[in-house]
């Protein structure tokens, strides 16, 4: 999704601090990105595609000013060209603006603006605030108030930065789409994230729905968009620059898949007690009922938490956000539980305040401290695997099954299992995940099947969500057709597909029904020539079926599907890097979707 960054106080260093940002939010995915400077006049250089095209375009030309904003664009309203990058500008070229989110009522306020006599240069939704603002300063405000009267005419979802000529500050403000600011001495930064300008800062104020900066060189102040002051808290991040960059691996993605075991080392530590058998979070909510509500990714995990509250006793249904929010189901006494990476996924946001509208307690299990996710919901759990930059999740994933299978045993137990037997699994997950990425083979299977016609992943139970999340990794990385099913389901319709051209990948944990049903499914896709690839942590004879295995060590049932997913997601990044596929920032996918 698009990236902003604005900065005051960094001199000469200005457009440096600029395109720095860009780069480091390039992760969020973009197809355009821009950059405007002010002074006494504003400068903008705005280009299509990729940073370098900014980069060449901005080299050997004479940018100017002490004061700056930038932006990375994700299409929504026009296709990726120069014209729709941010930032935008006003008739006169003194305005800047650069904005997140989507702008409900731009085009009464676009029809009204032209009407007026105001030329426009964009296809985009962000355009008529550049010219909202230049009404309003032709009207005598001064710039800062031109900049509040125009976002009071906005509606929608935003989080806007803006330059004005002769003014050395920039002004920002945010209604649904995270902005955060970041302090140091003499300088001060704006941002969509944290990462953009954490090498010059680890001290943040993350602002509010409503809330408007403004920065300049003699420091911040925030208020409501009518201009009521606010106090504000300084927070310090505590993850450093280097943990957002790629410590010698060819990909983000790689880097994340090998931090797996320190990423759930750091959302056990402190929260599991072996010896007195026992889970304490910093969290005081009891569950009767739970419905979970996510997307993508972490949708496989919230149904995976929803399996282990089934499993003691509690009923529980995990749904697709962006279904729920529309035809959200009845809520009796069910704690809503948001899972996101983010923590500011629009369509989960969306279907947690339906569920607060219509009186639920809410619980935000996300990543991103200081995220919208969290700062809405009645409590937050952590999941604490430090920034993730590939947009494809990985160590998030590992870490949100582990997170909710504490929030599971806090809150409800283990069911007919052993507490202490999967408090000890858990203890040992760091273990087992660095032993699977010691052996694996998953480069070879990838060698070997790289070239297939599609690719099919099966499992039961817990396993199932392992296999909907190992085809989606193939599929958003190598962008090869891929399907997970539950196995049971696959002969429902889709063995049609299935030929010697369309491995199949069969997650089977353990022996019991579950698995032995599975080795029946595996079966009768061998029967029908396809390859079979099998995860299993040998409890099971699927190996006798399989014509490769990958291997995981033995652990309990729950924990087992955490470990087989590391394998998938070997495969997947082995298969998309003999493909030479764009694995950190595949196309067309955004790491934060902040829009619904
Ligand atoms: O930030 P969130 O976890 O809420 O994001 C939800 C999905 O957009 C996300 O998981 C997506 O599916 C990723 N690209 C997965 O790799």
């Amino acid at each position: 999704m698009c990236g902003i960054i604005g900065c005051v106080g960094r001199g000469d260093a200005t457009l440096d601090t600029l395109l720095g940002g860009l780069a480091n939010l390039e992760y969020r995915g973009y197809d355009s990105a821009g950059v405007a400077l002010a002074n006494e006049s504003v400068t903008v250089e705005k280009k299509a595609g990729e940073l370098d095209a900014l980069r060449e375009a901005v080299a050997g030309q004479t940018l100017h000013g002490s004061v700056g904003i930038g932006h990375t664009r994700w299409s929504t309203h026009g296709p990726p060209t120069d014209a729709n990058a941010h930032p935008h500008q006003d008739c006169t070229g003194d305005v800047a603006v650069v904005h997140n989110g989507i702008i409900e009522n731009y085009q009464s306020l676009r029809d009204e603006l032209a009407e007026a006599g105001h030329t426009f240069a964009s296809d985009t939704d962000t355009e008529v605030v550049p010219h909202l603002i230049e009404d309003a300063l032709a009207d005598g405000a001064d710039p800062e108030d031109a900049v509040r009267q125009a976002l009071s005419r906005i509606e929608g979802s935003y989080a806007v930065a803006v330059v004005v000529a002769g003014v050395d500050a920039v002004f920002a403000a945010r209604e649904d789409s995270p902005l955060v600011l970041g302090v140091s001495d003499g300088a001060y930064y704006l941002a969509s994230d944290v990462p953009a300008f954490r090498e010059h800062t680890d001290r943040v104020v993350y602002l509010e729905d409503g809330e408007f900066a403004r920065i300049d060189a003699d420091g911040f102040s925030v208020s409501s968009i009518d201009g009521t002051p606010h106090d504000v808290t300084i927070d310090t991040v505590d993850w450093d620059p280097e943990d957002t960059g790629k410590s010698g691996y060819d990909h983000f993605m790689l880097k994340e898949i090998h931090e797996q075991p320190r990423a759930l080392r750091q959302c056990l530590q402190g929260r599991v007690d072996e010896l007195g058998a026992s889970v304490s979070l910093d969290l005081d909510v009891d569950i009767a009922r739970v419905q979970f509500v996510a997307c993508g990714t972490s949708y496989h995990a919230a149904l995976y938490g929803a399996g282990l509250f089934r499993a003691a006793g509690i009923p529980a249904q995990a749904f697709y956000a962006h279904e729920y929010a529309l035809d959200t189901p009845p809520i009796e006494d069910d704690l809503v539980v948001g899972v996101s990476q983010s923590g500011e996924t629009a369509d989960t946001l969306s279907a947690l305040r339906e569920a607060r509208r219509r009186g639920a307690r809410t619980l935000a299990v996300t990543n991103v401290v200081g995220s919208t996710m969290s700062r809405e919901c009645d409590d937050t759990l952590y999941i604490r695997s430090g920034p993730e930059i590939g947009v494809a999740a990985s160590k998030t994933f590992s870490a949100q099954l582990a997170a909710l299978n504490l929030l599971a045993l806090q809150t409800v137990g283990a069911g007919d299992e052993d507490l202490r037997e999967v408090i000890a699994a858990l203890r040992d997950l760091p273990g087992d995940v660095q032993a699977i990425l010691d052996s694996t083979t998953a480069e070879e299977v990838a060698e070997e099947y790289v070239d297939s016609d599609g690719f099919f992943f099966i499992g039961r139970g817990a396993n199932y969500p392992v296999a909907l999340e190992g085809a989606l990794k193939l599929k958003e990385i190598s962008y090869e057709h891929a399907e997970g099913f539950a196995a049971g389901e696959l002969k429902h319709g889709t063995l049609a597909l299935v030929t010697a051209d369309t491995p199949v990948f069969a997650v089977v944990t353990g022996n019991d029904e579950a698995a032995r049903k599975t080795i029946g499914n595996v079966k009768e896709v061998e029967a029908r020539d396809a390859p079979v690839v099998a995860v299993t942590d040998g409890k099971s004879d699927v190996a006798r079926y399989a014509d490769h295995v990958l291997e995981i060590p033995e652990t309990h049932p729950r924990t087992a599907a955490v470990l087989a997913n590391i394998q998938l997601q070997l495969v997947a990044y082995h298969v998309a890097n003999a493909l030479g596929r764009s694995i950190d920032k595949p196309r067309n996918l955004a790491k934060s979707v902040t829009v619904e």
